[in-house]
């Protein structure tokens, strides 16, 4: 086996210049890269570890600038580093970090690996992290098995005249700023210009020209589409249109759009206790995903003593 230095002598745990970012980006992941670059800006801290000046460990956490929340992005320690304790000196050294900032809840989503406990549990209990809860639940399909699904063979054409289905690629500045005085709730409104929205398939529908729903989509990296966002509303609903009739058009264009092939993977994510989506998941898709995973969530939070005077 080989003989390692002990991390603990030589090992640097310290926030990245953005001079030294790019070079662990191989250290998360593809969506959050660009925190890396070395002109990124946003608020984001970069926590990186060091043996002997190599890189071997990064933390990313985004901190949110209306709340006093953060989200521990990714954390990732080099395979020849691990369970040496690198891990567990990122996040004490965060919490260091933390402690001079506002921030009082610090959280981190992860989703299980199917056939073996995931690493990061231990290491977030070892860090005094709250027990991991079910949050949300994760659908991943390929466009082949999702392409089987016999209501998608044909484009949905059951559409009402009085409305206007458009996609986020045809929105004017008006029909945007529509959308942020939208009755819908805050966490499924797109954000006026969010550059990671896909175009092509992410719909809006207009009812007397106020909007009534919309599937919106992210490109999470090269190959993967994510179905993110679906309102419809529930208050007077525009007759003849519905989520589903949303969602379907949303996927068909996913399956069809040439602008949309080299997108080969498409997941969707929802809240574990929303039950309109599992019956819409059980009748509708079910049988044409590949896999169905919850994503778990824990926290750790800063009292007012915690942060410096
Ligand atoms: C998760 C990860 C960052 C842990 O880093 P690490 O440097 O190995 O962690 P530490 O050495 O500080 O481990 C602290 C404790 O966590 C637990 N632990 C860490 N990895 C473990 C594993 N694979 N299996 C079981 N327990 C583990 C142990 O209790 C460990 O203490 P011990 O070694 O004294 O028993 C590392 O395994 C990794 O980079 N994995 C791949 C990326 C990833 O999955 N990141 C999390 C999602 S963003």
């Amino acid at each position: 086996m080989e003989s390692l230095t002990s991390p603990s002598d030589a090992l640097v745990v310290r926030p990245l210049t953005p001079m030294e970012s790019p070079s662990f980006r191989g250290m998360t992941f593809p969506r959050y890269r660009a925190h890396l670059a070395h002109n990124a800006s946003g608020n984001v801290i970069r926590l990186g570890a060091f043996s002997a000046g190599e890189p071997v460990g990064l933390a990313l956490v985004e901190v949110s600038k209306s709340t006093d929340r953060a989200q521990l992005l990714s954390v990732f320690v080099s395979a020849k580093w691990r369970r040496q304790g690198v891990g567990t000196k990122l996040l004490k050294e965060l919490d260091g970090v933390l402690s001079a900032t506002n921030v009082n809840r610090l959280q981190a989503v992860f989703m299980d690996r199917a056939d073996e406990l995931h690493p990061i549990r231990p290491l977030l209990q070892t860090c005094d992290w709250s027990e991991p809860t079910i949050r949300m639940i994760t659908c991943f399909s390929s466009k082949e098995s999702l392409g089987k699904a016999p209501w998608l063979k044909q484009p949905p054409t059951r559409l009402p005249d009085t409305g206007r289905l458009i996609s986020w690629a045809e929105m004017s500045v008006s029909d945007r700023r529509k959308l942020q005085e939208s009755e819908a709730p805050a966490e499924l409104t797109p954000a006026e210009s969010d550059p990671d929205i896909e175009p092509y398939s992410s719909l809006i529908y207009f009812d007397q020209e106020q909007p009534a729903g919309w599937m919106i989509n992210h490109k999470i990296d090269a190959d993967t589409l994510r179905f993110s966002h679906l309102w419809f509303r529930s208050k007077n609903p525009p007759r003849g249109m519905s989520g589903l009739l949303l969602v379907a058009h949303s996927i068909w264009l996913y399956c069809h759009a040439e602008a949309l092939h080299p997108l080969t993977r498409a997941s969707c994510n929802f809240r574990a206790n929303n039950r309109r989506m599992w019956n819409f998941l059980n009748r509708h898709l079910r049988r044409y995903l590949d896999s169905i995973q919850p994503t778990f969530e824990c926290e750790k939070t800063y009292r007012p003593s915690d942060h410096a005077a």
